[in-house]
């Protein structure tokens, strides 16, 4: 088996080793520009257009990470391979630590009380009420379902919409583009965790935001593309949006003039928020490749018209 690998902006020598050692009979080999030699796999993040564009002979395309989105911009220029994706692979566990967090942060206000320690002030603030602080999830995948265990363990209403209704237990479930504005209702933290894709870009605009109880935090650990960056500056300016924390930004990184860096209520993460493991990415890549060579029902298949 052989199978050419891409990895934009990881450490190919330490990768390739242990893909090496987890599969010893496959000849793995890093993809450079020029390399149109034969393979049957290609292990891909964001790769140069290159690299697929008209390849012939791969039998599938691995996406080394959760969102497809960027690999999808290829279009017709992609082989008519399936294409896999990771399935948490560590990332639903690091993911849902940070959007606990940053709930917590809102919640317990010591957003707030850090600034107040910035200006040297001593000040009780009163406590939200949990009853009152409902969060709700975008996205139910890998992800989203890890994140509402761990807001459910500490006792917060959660609700979480999806495409396709879910029923997960101690979540109240919404689904589809008419389960939205229930779903929005009343919301005091939002977290995206949607794919990018044609029906969820700019999915966090003004009027979701108007949806949402006043003075609702934002978590964005998606995409970039899923915020209106000029609505998020307009709801923060009438007070409607609290504050919100980004780890995804339209342009990464999030250029210095930026207005997102001097505004106080958002706290800003360099994309982060769930990392790539090398061994838990192995294991999961090496059993795909193993469960397409015997021709085994596969999960983590991209439906590429719906985009994710
Ligand atoms: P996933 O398992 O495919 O789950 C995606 C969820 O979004 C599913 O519940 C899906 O609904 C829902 N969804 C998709 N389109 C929708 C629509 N139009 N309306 C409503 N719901 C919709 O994906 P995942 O592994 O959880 O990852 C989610 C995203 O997180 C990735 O695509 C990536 O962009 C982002 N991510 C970011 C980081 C980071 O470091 N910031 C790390 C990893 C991933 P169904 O269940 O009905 O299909
Ligand atoms: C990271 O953002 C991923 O999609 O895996």
């Amino acid at each position: 088996m052989k199978v050419i690998y891409y990895n934009e902006g990881e450490d190919n020598a330490f990768w390739l080793a242990g893909l090496r050692a987890a599969l010893p009979q496959a000849e793995f080999r890093l993809w450079l520009p020029g390399d149109e030699a034969p393979a049957d796999y290609a292990l891909v993040w964001d790769p140069p257009k290159n690299m697929l564009a008209g390849r012939k002979g791969l039998k599938a395309i691995v996406n080394l990470g959760a969102g497809v989105d960027k690999l999808l911009q290829m279009g017709d220029a992609l082989p008519d391979v399936p294409i896999l994706r990771l399935e948490d692979a560590g990332m639903a566990v690091q993911m849902a630590e940070y959007a606990t967090y940053a709930v917590l942060r809102h919640f317990r206000r010591f957003d707030e009380y850090d600034r107040q320690a910035q200006r040297h002030e001593w000040q009780f603030l009163p406590s939200n009420n949990k009853r009152d602080f409902t969060v709700g999830i975008m996205g139910l995948g890998a992800i989203g379902k890890r994140i509402a265990q761990s807001l459910l363990h500490f006792g917060f209403p959660v609700r979480g919409w999806s495409r396709t209704r879910k029923a997960i237990q101690g979540v109240h479930c919404f689904a589809g583009t008419d389960g939205l504005e229930d779903f929005l209702q009343d919301v005091r933290a939002l977290i995206c965790v949607l794919p990018l894709t044609a029906e969820t870009t700019s999915i966090l605009n003004q009027k979701t935001f108007n949806k949402l109880a006043f003075g609702a935090y934002l978590i964005n650990i998606a995409r970039g593309k899923h915020l209106v960056e000029d609505d998020l500056l307009a709801a923060l300016s009438s007070g409607r949006i609290a504050g919100a924390t980004l780890d995804v930004f339209q342009e990464e990184p999030l250029p210095p003039g930026h207005p997102f860096w001097s505004d106080p209520r958002i706290a800003i993460t360099p994309h982060m928020a769930g990392e790539t493991f090398r061994d838990d990415t192995v294991r999961q890549v090496v059993e795909k490749l193993h469960a397409l060579e015997r021709g085994e029902a596969i999960s983590g298949i991209v439906n590429r018209k719906n985009g994710y």
